[in-house]
């Protein structure tokens, strides 16, 4: 197969004011897309052309670091639009909240962890809820990487790449961060990537 870059879920102004029309087209449109378009260039004539997209996340980790560097990125990107919408941040789905009231005590904790992990991501990467050993974990990860190179299955990230934040919050991260939470989280892609990954 080769990477193509997926049409936003919604309008590039949808997320306003939490995230503008200008942060997404240039984190959609340009960076996204040139982790499409390389991550196509590097994939030809090696052996994981034909393979899944999550095939060639975890065969390239540790093995082609140029090729993994943008096929992670593709894949933490195609999760990263669905996992934001219009209005989110609202109520969560009975079976996510159960998962997050065992692995932390509280949805409070859970949440106040997850925004801790991308505050404290030194650089560039990620902050994640993953399923590990059937239960629900915070990760953080570095660049493109993510949960599924560490044995785990993502079900939530953020992206804490500047691209992601620095026009619409400058330095601010830990505000980025408590606006993707309260007001941009899809909680139904959420539950979907939980189902999937606690079968
Ligand atoms: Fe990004």
């Amino acid at each position: 197969m080769s990477f193509s870059l997926p049409e936003l879920p919604y309008s590039h102004d949808a997320l306003q004011p939490y995230m503008s029309k200008e942060t997404l087209e240039y984190h959609h449109d340009k960076h996204h897309l040139a982790y499409v378009n390389n991550g196509n260039n590097l994939l030809k004539g090696t052996e994981w052309e034909g393979k899944s997209l999550e095939e060639i996340v975890k065969g390239s980790f540790g093995k082609n670091a140029g090729l993994f560097n943008n096929a992670g990125q593709h894949y933490n990107h195609l999760h990263f639009w669905q996992w934001m919408k219009p209005n989110g941040g609202g109520a969560i789905p009975g079976s996510v909240e159960k998962a997050l009231v065992d692995g932390f005590g509280s949805v409070d904790k859970a949440k106040e962890e997850f925004i801790q992990a991308g505050v404290t991501q030194f650089g560039s990467g990620w902050a994640w809820f993953a399923v590990k050993d059937g239960k629900v974990v915070v990760m953080k990860t570095p660049n493109g990487e993510s949960p599924l190179v560490r044995g785990a299955s993502p079900i939530l990230g953020v992206d804490v790449w500047e691209h992601s934040y620095y026009i619409d919050y400058r330095n601010r991260r830990p505000d980025y961060l408590k606006a993707f939470v309260d007001n941009l989280v899809n909680w139904e892609h959420v539950e979907k990537m939980y189902t999937e990954a606690a079968k």
